[in-house]
């Protein structure tokens, strides 16, 4: 039960992080960033603030993968015989869901912050067109991966209520 508990809490806790980080960026570092007094170190903050969520957006990856197969172990859905009838359930189809979806933020978290992200600040003196073509590419990616992160909260919250589009 305690492990149950304690894998619970460090997934809602990093799930919290994670998604309102997210949140916290768009709404109050993005429009303070843009404040015109701060126009001369636009940029250098924008690229240590990209850095630093990106040291933390690992670590929260893996506390949130790492605690969510604790959960399912401490209910014993891992267990042999149970695996089986848990992954052809109904909830085990949202559960796969989540996981899917999971894997694809992990793949489009990893393109923006490891390629596009710094592509941008590459080509910021050197290219404008690429420069701008990695910006909307950022931007989008970005936008993308919040949604989908919101996305598979949601899930989150209906699995644990026994809730399933299945
Ligand atoms: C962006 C990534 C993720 C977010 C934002 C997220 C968020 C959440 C949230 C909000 C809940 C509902 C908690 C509750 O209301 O009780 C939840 C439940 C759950 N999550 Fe995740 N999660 C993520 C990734 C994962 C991953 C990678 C796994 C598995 C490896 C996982 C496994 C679970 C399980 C098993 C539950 C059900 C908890 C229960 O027993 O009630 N999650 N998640």
């Amino acid at each position: 039960m305690w492990t149950y508990f304690i894998c619970l809490t460090l997934h809602i806790l990093s799930a919290m992080v994670w998604v309102g980080g997210m949140i916290f960026y768009v709404i109050v570092v993005m429009p303070v960033i843009r404040n015109q007094k701060l126009k001369d170190q636009k940029l250098t903050l924008l690229q240590l603030t990209a850095i630093q969520f990106r040291k933390i957006s690992y670590t929260l990856f893996f506390i949130l993968i790492t605690s969510g197969f604790g959960i399912l172990f401490s209910k014993g859905l891992l267990r042999e015989d149970n695996l089986f009838t848990f992954f052809t359930s109904s909830i085990g189809f949202m559960f796969s869901l989540k996981i899917g979806l999971f894997g694809f933020l992990f793949v489009s978290s990893v393109y923006h912050d490891f390629v596009s992200g710094p592509k941008t600040f590459l080509y910021l003196e050197s290219d404008p067109v690429q420069y701008e073509r990695y910006r909307r590419m950022s931007g989008l990616f970005g936008r993308f991966n919040l949604l989908l992160s919101l996305f598979i909260a949601f899930l989150g919250i209906l699995v644990s209520r026994g809730v399933s589009f299945f």
